[in-house]
């Protein structure tokens, strides 16, 4: 792998509430990031101009709003995000297998190969046994997250974010083209914040992981730049 691939594995958790930060983040880490993630807080609190400020920049983005509806709205969401020109988008797969069917095809048709990638969210991490026996679900996490990434491919989807944990179990039973997108990363020079169960990001990588999702470890640095470039180099390390 090299420096520029590296780099662009790495998505920036834009965890920002306001248009200014987005753009002293996007001005700094463009070029050395590979994407920016526009999540729900940011996106209810600027809209879509969000997404443009980083486009501005010249940076990509993940829309990571978990889409989970009636099969139209959610495909017709999808359409949205499409045409605003993310890269990546998602949708939770416990809304089953019509509803990403029904999204995933409308984005192929109107977009073609030039669409944003289509990811599913599984079982989110904060998810544990007890909680899936609270809404009724008898069965343990690991084995409905591979259940749900099967799913997901089934319907079309192009892959799932998951915890670093669980890319194995799903790159075995989804192949190696299934993009696997996972949070949860700390690089070794970073504190854990209040994620719990953690991998490098070389760990990750080397596990399997296409994509990095990073927030605190570069917001949080002293210099959010220098911190993008070390994790570059943490990854490249990790594939000699
Ligand atoms: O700051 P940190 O690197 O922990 O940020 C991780 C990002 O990934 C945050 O935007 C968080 O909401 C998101 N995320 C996560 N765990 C999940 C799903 C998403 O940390 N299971």
């Amino acid at each position: 792998m090299n420096r520029d691939e590296a780099r662009n594995r790495i998505i920036f958790a834009l965890d920002v509430s306001g248009l200014d930060e987005i753009d002293r983040f996007a001005e700094i880490l463009s070029g050395r990031v590979g994407m920016f993630k526009v999540g729900k807080e940011l996106f209810t609190s600027c809209g879509p101009e969000a997404v443009r400020a980083v486009q501005r920049h010249g940076g990509q983005v993940f829309l990571d709003l978990k889409y989970h509806d009636i099969p139209n709205t959610v495909a017709k969401a999808m359409l949205e995000a499409a045409r605003l020109g993310v890269q990546l988008c998602n949708l939770h797969a416990l809304g089953g297998l019509e509803m990403m069917e029904t999204a995933a095809t409308a984005v192929r048709k109107e977009f073609g190969v030039d669409r944003p990638r289509l990811l599913a969210v599984t079982i989110l991490t904060s998810s544990t046994a007890e909680t899936l026996r609270g809404v009724g679900i008898d069965h343990p996490v690991e084995e409905m997250v591979v259940r749900l990434a099967k799913l997901a491919r089934e319907a079309g989807m192009d892959g799932v974010v998951a915890s670093p944990h669980e890319i194995e179990l799903i790159r075995a039973a989804c192949g190696p083209d299934f993009l696997i997108v996972t949070p949860g990363v700390r690089p070794t020079f970073a504190a854990a914040d209040d994620q719990k169960r953690i991998m490098t990001p070389a760990e990750a990588v080397g596990a399997g992981a296409d994509y990095l999702v990073i927030g605190r470890p570069i917001a949080k640095a002293a210099d959010p730049g220098t911190a993008a470039d070390m994790i570059v180099e943490e990854i490249l390390a990790g594939c000699l």
